[in-house]
């Protein structure tokens, strides 16, 4: 599959994504750099998958006069982490938009299947008028973000982005076939999974590194 050619992916190439993402790979980088480039990255992706907000004009008076300017439009934005790494990224969109809800989806990946097990669900209400921001540093085979989206679909939700930093291609491609109307934001895409369906080259276990547990 071409990735370049769909309209609903964006991979990243801004060099300031790559070179922390970069930082991120080494397996020297400790735990609280580590975290510290998750957030880092999440704000920069976030600077461009937030692009299209809907906006309102409002009335403001300068020093020189009254104008027409505008903001944005309602508080409708609500960051959805799968847990646990995709905690990481919160707080790097929250700094762009402080007033957003945010929502939890907690999944971890089978280590024999490799399949995602759904073990909470909370979102913010309504959930159908907001623009959700699902946020997850990796996406691997994608079952953890298929589901994630699958279970906030159920709840309603309509309008639906994916950030992750990075992603390999069998994750990706099965992620925009299931949901093609979601905006997926990519860091890097990777070469390939690995037998255990890790990404490689990748950066190991993003949930471990960001909150060094083993
Ligand atoms: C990792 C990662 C994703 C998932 C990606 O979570 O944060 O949620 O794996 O893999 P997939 O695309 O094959 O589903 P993990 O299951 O390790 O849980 P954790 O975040 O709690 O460590
Ligand atoms: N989850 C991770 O944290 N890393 C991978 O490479 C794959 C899934």
């Amino acid at each position: 599959m071409n990735f370049a050619n769909e309209k609903n992916i964006t991979i990243f190439e801004h060099p300031l994504i790559q070179h922390k993402i970069t930082m991120l790979r080494d397996k020297a980088t400790g735990t609280n750099e580590f975290r510290k480039l998750i957030g880092e990255i999440a704000t920069l992706e976030g600077f461009i998958a937030l692009e299209d907000l809907p906006m309102k004009e409002i009335e403001v008076e300068t020093p020189i006069e009254k104008c027409m300017s505008p903001v944005i439009a309602g508080r409708k934005l609500a960051i959805v982490p799968i847990l646990r790494a995709g905690l990481g990224m919160v707080e790097g969109i929250l700094s762009l938009v402080p007033t957003a809800k945010v929502g939890h989806i907690g999944m971890y990946r089978d280590e024999e299947t490799h399949l995602p097990q759904e073990y909470y669900c909370k979102l913010p209400n309504p959930i159908d008028e907001r623009t959700i921001v699902v946020v997850d540093p990796m996406l691997a085979t994608g079952g953890s973000a298929v589901d994630a989206i699958n279970q906030i679909k159920k709840y309603g939700g309509k309008t639906i982005k994916f950030m992750c930093i990075i992603a390999a291609p069998e994750g990706l491609e099965k992620l925009h076939k299931e949901h093609p109307d979601v905006q997926i934001y990519v860091g890097h895409l990777d070469r390939e999974l690995n037998e255990n369906a890790y990404i490689c080259p990748g950066l190991g276990d993003a949930g471990d590194r960001i909150f060094g547990t083993k």
